[in-house]
């Protein structure tokens, strides 16, 4: 995958993006009526490595307008950003608040004037602490509570918003901060996790069918697919890495693309949840047609069975390594472990394998009965160094052009591939990883809050114009 990715290689309204999420760039986290969210709290209470939290991140929320122009300046067709529901609905339930809606108002204007379309995240991990003490996603009433919250957010914008995307990783909302506990809301309970999947299916679910009965025609939800391998061809080591597949991709795709959860995983779960929580009807909703699904895309892993073990373990994979990890977020399977690749790894610990991408997508492509696909978040944090106000970030080039290679080769192999995101806009707060590790193609001076594009968004932007 060392081939140069170059525009004609896409279709010609192949949408060309980059991604962000509320909470991790919006910053004004007590302004205009927005109340406390599951991560104000989770980073309070030393969740987040160097007490760091998002109560200023890169202040999105006051310096919108020069973001935009940093998108219209990079030429990208499209821009995925999330909505904070705390902002928005302070309470968690009822009339929306009107001091918080208009932000994002004049951000899907600001986007519409310079010509980029709008795609929204309806949630990307910023529950109201009041659902969450109410219950959270192990709850199903926090369910409903999205669809709501989701009705009100479409009345508002319906008209400019080009895609809606539901739930970002409903994976990482449930196993990572119920069951691993490094995410928010920072809870240690594997059958909580079980039920917080399941709830965070059917906000999907109902959320759907609510803004389909408004008429909506751009709906999807973002799952994140990793690339999983046996460590060896061993009995073990090949049921290991079924479990772990079972777990994070197919728990997920199963019920939204067949309406059904597989079967296999049901049996892992067995000794923690009877899947009593589901009631009939959910699977319904849950597996109603999408327009599209959103696949995020960072990482593979390798695993084995923990007796076949040979002591070589890679601890940091993916985000199941989160800052703070205690507890692995394999409800179900405790005697899996990952093995390192050998492959390059990036500033996360996590391994660089840009082909797992082009099997991911293939494999949604040729198992499932899938509707168009877009890459919702791809991208690399490397440890960038500023020299004379120049960030070189040639790793992070280099990891964005193997992937997007990927994506060229999965659709010349039948993947309806039509859009891709790079992750992220700006550096940002990493959730559990604060402000250490970043993401960005612009750096961002958080002393001074200075904008500076780095070479990759010089890059992107070449690219993109077809250069
Ligand atoms: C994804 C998240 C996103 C960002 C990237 C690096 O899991 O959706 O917010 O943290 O990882």
């Amino acid at each position: 995958m060392t081939d140069p990715a170059h525009p004609g290689a896409f279709p010609a309204d192949f949408v060309w993006g980059v991604a962000t999420a509320a909470y991790q760039i919006e910053g004004a986290a007590q302004t205009d009526g927005r109340s406390p969210s599951i991560w104000d709290t989770f980073s309070r209470n030393g969740g987040v490595v160097e007490g760091h939290s998002g109560d200023v991140a890169c202040d999105h929320y006051h310096r919108f307008p020069e973001d935009l122009d940093l998108l219209q300046w990079l030429g990208v067709d499209a821009y995925r950003f999330s909505i904070a529901w705390p902002r928005v609905q302070p309470a968690g339930r009822g009339a929306l608040n009107p001091r918080g809606i208009d932000f994002y108002d004049r951000v899907v204007d600001g986007l519409l004037e310079r010509g980029i379309q709008p795609w929204v995240s309806l949630y990307h991990w910023d529950l109201p602490q009041i659902l969450e003490d109410a219950g959270g996603w192990p709850a199903r009433e926090t369910a409903f509570r999205f669809a709501e919250y989701a009705s009100l957010v479409y009345d508002a914008l319906g008209d400019r918003v080009t895609g809606w995307i539901t739930i970002n990783e409903p994976w990482c909302v449930s196993f990572l901060g119920y069951a691993a506990g490094v995410h928010a809301p920072g809870r240690q309970e594997d059958v909580a996790a079980v039920r917080a999947a399941h709830h965070a299916l059917l906000a999907h679910g109902l959320a759907v069918e609510a803004l389909r009965a408004k008429g909506a025609a751009s709906l999807g939800i973002t799952t994140n697919l990793y690339h999983v391998m046996a460590a060896s061809d061993s009995e073990a080591d090949i049921d290991a890495a079924r479990r772990v597949d079972g777990l994070q991709n197919r728990l997920f795709l199963d019920p939204v693309l067949r309406g059904a959860y597989p079967a296999d995983v049901i049996e892992d779960l067995s000794a923690v949840s009877d899947f009593g929580h589901v009631h009939d009807g959910d699977l319904e909703l849950i597996g109603a047609p999408i327009d599209f699904l959103g696949i995020n895309y960072y990482s593979r892993y390798t695993v084995a069975a923990a007796s076949s073990d040979n002591g070589q373990t890679d601890a940091a994979s993916a985000k199941a390594g989160a800052h703070g990890a205690r507890r692995a977020p394999w409800v179900g399977s405790a005697d899996v472990v990952f093995r390192s690749s050998g492959l390059p790894l990036t500033a996360m610990g996590w391994e660089v394998d840009s082909d797992g991408l082009r099997q991911v997508l293939v494999r949604v492509a040729r198992e499932y009965d899938a509707p168009p696909i877009y890459v919702t978040e791809n991208g690399a944090a490397y440890p960038d160094v500023l020299r004379d106000g120049h960030i070189d970030d040639r790793d992070r080039i280099a990891y964005v052009n193997g992937h997007l290679a990927a994506c060229a080769a999965a659709i010349a192999e039948g993947a309806d591939l039509r859009g891709y995101f790079l992750w992220s806009l700006l550096d940002n707060f990493e959730w559990s990883w604060g402000y250490t590790r970043r993401f960005g193609i612009v750096h961002v001076d958080y002393a001074t809050q200075v904008r500076t594009p780095k070479a990759s968004a010089r890059w992107y932007r070449q690219l993109m114009a077809g250069d």
